[in-house]
């Protein structure tokens, strides 16, 4: 018999693991961002009412603008990118000439960006940065009138561009059809934040919001169902056990309505059963998966917050911890303020004002890490009420990982 070689390679062993390991998998990939699903259940209204609002292309006349709004993962990109392409489809069957360019806001956040971009589309070269940025518009202008078109421009994440570079951008693309002799634009917004409204110039936003279109969070019965489909694509027959769905749907539905999320867990739950070595994928890992993405989120939103969204952060903590100890709950905007600038004084920094305060507790809560309601006390007034949204011994930790703040995590 020949002698076996011990190799010294130490990727030998994770590979013969990987490869005798059972395997959930059919395919990971439409558990993925990357996957486009061309069905999407519960979303018909929406499908439709941005159907009949685009469909005036069909007989050769711009449609209005619309605006989509909704908190995240509840469709709003998915729904847009399905009807512009079956509506391409169908233009193009009809002899019309459409064009559309789809631009997230995310990563494109400046005025010149977003022109810069919309040349690309229309494969005019613009250098990415260098040119007065009124130029960009005017040569974006210019070769969009010369192909004498209907150009529907999707601009998602619309409520991040406005926070970072105002509504110019916005103002210039609601006027440009009053430039153009040819060609025709509409504009279809996204925004994932409810109150983008309440900041936006209203003279943007009355052009803008022509039309719109509501998608509120899933109820956690349409998330089963969103589940079931993706579940029946991603995983081998008999590899998932059935209360597993009925799981994720109710933990997300009652965190956010989030199909992002949802599908998310389901992912992880089946990488974690895979490494596990296990064969079915069950509650007990989809409980795992569900702690390991909520460390991570935490991690990664408090170790990028600025030192004094981190300050008040503790200063919440601390609060919380204090009346949890006493059985009451619910930290006001007060006490947390007070709390906030005893930690200043400590850390020697000069406090912000309580108004700006408020700002960075909102900006907690859509960063989704606490969550502050307005509650009335009676004759007192009101006041807002925070609680954490996510485990606090999560919050602890992440905090914790600052050298500075530390120390004041662990004094009572
Ligand atoms: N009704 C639906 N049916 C199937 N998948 C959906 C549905 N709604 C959302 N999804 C999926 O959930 C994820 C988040 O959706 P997305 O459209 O990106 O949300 P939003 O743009 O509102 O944040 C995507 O992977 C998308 O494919
Ligand atoms: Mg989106």
């Amino acid at each position: 018999m020949a002698e076996v070689q011990k190799s010294d390679n130490p990727l030998d062993d994770v590979f013969t693991e990987f490869l005798q390991s059972p395997r959930v998998f059919k395919n990971r990939d439409v558990l993925t961002d990357r996957y486009i699903p061309d069905k999407l259940p519960h979303r018909t209204t929406q499908i439709k009412a941005l159907g009949y609002t685009l469909a005036s292309i069909l007989r050769g006349a711009r449609p209005s603008n619309v605006f989509l709004y909704g908190k995240t993962g509840t469709g709003k990109t998915a729904v847009a990118k399905f009807v512009l392409k079956n509506l391409a489809a169908k233009a193009k069957e009809q002899g019309y000439d459409m064009s559309t360019a789809y631009i997230n806001c995310h990563t494109v956040d400046t005025n010149y960006r977003v022109f810069a971009e919309l040349c690309h589309f229309l494969d005019v070269k613009v250098p990415f940065t260098g040119l007065p940025t009124d130029e960009v518009f005017n040569r974006f202008c210019t070769a969009l009138d010369e192909k004498n078109t209907l150009f529907v421009i999707v601009m998602d994440e619309i409520d991040l561009l406005v926070k970072k570079s105002g509504s110019e951008t916005l103002y210039q693309l609601t006027r440009i059809n009053t430039v153009l002799e040819k060609s025709r634009v509409s504009i279809v917004g996204i925004s994932n934040d409810l109150k983008f409204k309440e900041y936006l110039d209203p003279r943007v936003l009355s052009s803008l919001s022509e039309e719109e279109i509501v998608f509120r969070p899933y109820t956690a019965q349409e998330l089963n169902d969103i589940l079931n489909d993706r579940a029946h694509m991603a995983f081998n027959d008999g590899c998932i056990d059935d209360a597993v769905i009925p799981l994720i749907a109710a933990i997300a539905a009652r965190e956010h309505g989030d199909a992002r999320r949802a599908i998310d867990l389901l992912r992880v739950a089946g990488e974690i059963t895979e490494r596990n070595g296990d064969s079915i994928i069950t509650p007990k890992h989809v409980r795992m998966a569900h702690d390991a993405i909520e460390r991570n989120t935490v991690s990664e939103v408090v170790t990028t917050l600025p030192i004094q969204s981190k300050l008040l952060l503790t200063a919440i903590y601390l609060q919380y911890r204090e009346r949890e100890k006493n059985d009451e709950t619910g930290v006001t905007t007060g006490d947390a303020y007070q709390q906030y600038i005893e930690l200043c004084d400590y850390m020697r920094m000069e406090p912000l004002t309580q108004r700006r305060i408020s700002e960075l507790i909102n900006e907690l809560d859509l960063l989704g890490i606490i969550s502050a309601r307005v509650v009335s006390r009676g004759r007192y007034g009101r006041t807002k009420q925070i609680t954490f949204t996510v485990s606090t011994r999560l919050v602890h930790d992440a905090l914790s990982s600052d050298i500075g703040l530390k120390k004041f995590l662990n004094f009572s």
